[in-house]
């Protein structure tokens, strides 16, 4: 059945926040000086997470295909680039003022301004608000060295088009593909990491003959769900949504969104997009550099259409552990917190637990083994029942206990986090046993 619009999220947001936190996924930025608004900082297991998913995005899009090639452009760009790519003239949102509380907030989304006294608000006139945040290239600080940190990634690609489509020897249909920082300067950040002031993307441009551009954009839009059903995305949390036209871009010709289904309600964690000729003819013109192709059999010039996918590295992080954290009741009456994160993208694989600190020893030899080949963990301090409550808020998938048997069987215990059943297999064959477990899908 599909998604209706009340649907709502089994987690509350402030429980995932403050786990977030203590267990060193994701925390504001600057937080000893009071925080730094839509900036957020991301400790050992937030980082690990973050790379697993762009580790799986890049597998899957660049490695595993022939036909798209991968770019690591430079932030700053050449500042021609934002006005070809129409940035500097439309990426705006709407913004007031408050003259009684004398904060600003997006004219289109005043429902859910945060505010201590909305009924008391007196507003300006709406004005245009442009997000690029700028800065300045070499001594002097003005407009001839003025630059912007890139808003979206895939400008640079289209920039780069040529020059990559000629090294790497590849024809039509092919892309060009990057993961990197984006910033936007948002004028209300808000919803923990989902709308940032510094985020990243992980984005295609996939440049395709005119005539097989409806065929590519369906294509892209089937493929990139799967890969977000492959992050365990059920279909009470994923569903599509087109864009209306007068909800279309200034570059797009059709859209698509992905959304999952936050606490916060349904929003869009990727773009799928029909950008047709814009960028490389915009890029073309104003550069003054001929980016066409030519037809080799009817020997016709024609300018590529694109078909982009646009994903969020921290929407998709949030996803995860939103549809990863619950909270469960236990036959003995306790309730456990557990993250069901997938195992091949949890930020600890796999946990090595001595019974006692006196088996540390051929324990830690086990972790050592283990840890060269996936990210493992070891630890000896506490009961045994609140190491594995601890590895379960981690996301950990397996937990292995040496015990005293092991010393002189050479078996461990292995312990799954989602049925917390335990299994005895020999240590000897234990890396083997979870690589065919830990591997991402194909
Ligand atoms: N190149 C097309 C483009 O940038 P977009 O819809 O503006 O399209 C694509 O952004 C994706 O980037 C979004 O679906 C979202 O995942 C992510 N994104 C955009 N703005 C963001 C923000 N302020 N904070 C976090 N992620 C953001």
């Amino acid at each position: 059945m599909a998604p209706t619009d009340d649907a709502k999220s089994p987690v509350r947001m402030e429980d995932l926040v403050a786990l977030c936190a203590r267990r060193g996924f994701i925390f504001q930025s600057s937080e000893i000086y009071g925080g730094i608004n839509g900036f957020w900082d991301y400790g050992p297991l937030g980082v690990e997470l973050k790379n697993n998913v762009k580790a799986f995005w890049w597998q899957r899009m660049v490695r595993g295909r022939d036909d798209v090639e991968g770019v690591d452009s430079s932030i700053i760009c050449h500042p021609r680039t934002w006005e070809a790519s129409g940035h500097v003239e439309h990426f705006s949102d709407p913004m007031v003022d408050c003259r009684t509380c004398k904060k600003r907030f997006r004219a289109d989304q005043l429902d859910d301004r945060q505010c201590s006294r909305p009924d008391d608000c007196d507003f300006t006139e709406a004005k245009q608000f442009n997000l690029m945040l700028r800065t300045f290239i070499g001594a002097s600080e003005d407009a001839a060295s003025t630059a912007y940190l890139r808003p979206e990634t895939c400008q640079p690609l289209f920039v780069d088009f040529k020059r990559v489509r000629e090294a790497a020897r590849q024809k039509l249909p092919f892309g060009l593909a990057q993961i990197g920082k984006a910033f936007r300067n948002e004028i209300n950040p808000r919803n923990f990491i989902f709308r940032s002031r510094e985020f990243e993307q992980m984005e295609l441009e996939y440049f395709v003959h005119p005539s097989q551009r409806e065929q590519w954009f369906e294509y892209w839009f089937e493929e990139r769900q799967r890969w977000h059903r492959d992050l365990g995305f059920g279909d009470d949390a994923l569903r599509t949504r087109a864009h209306e036209p007068d909800e279309l871009a200034h570059y797009a010709n059709a859209a698509s969104d992905v959304e999952f289904l936050f606490p916060f309600g349904w929003q869009e964690i990727e773009g799928i997009h029909d950008r047709g000729d814009w960028d490389l003819s915009r890029h073309s013109e104003f550069s003054g550099k001929d980016l066409s192709m030519t037809d080799e059999e009817t020997k016709e010039k024609f300018m590529p259409m694109v078909i982009e996918t646009s994903v969020g590295v921290e929407r998709t992080t949030l996803a995860i552990l939103c549809n990863a954290l619950r909270e469960e009741e236990l036959e003995n009456g306790e309730t456990r917190t557990v993250m069901h994160i997938p195992a091949f993208l949890a930020p600890i694989q796999v946990a090595v637990l001595p019974l006692s600190k006196k088996l540390g020893e051929s324990a830690r030899r086990l972790a050592e083994d283990l840890r060269r080949r996936f990210p493992a963990f070891y630890d000896e301090a506490g009961n045994i029942g609140r190491r594995y409550r601890r590895q379960d808020e981690c996301g950990t998938p397996f937990c292995v206990t040496w015990d005293f048997d092991s010393e002189e069987d050479g078996q461990v215990t292995v312990r799954e986090r989602d049925s917390m059943t335990q299994e005895r297999i020999s240590a000897e064959a234990l890396a083997g046993w979870l690589f065919e477990r830990l591997g991402m899908p194909a």
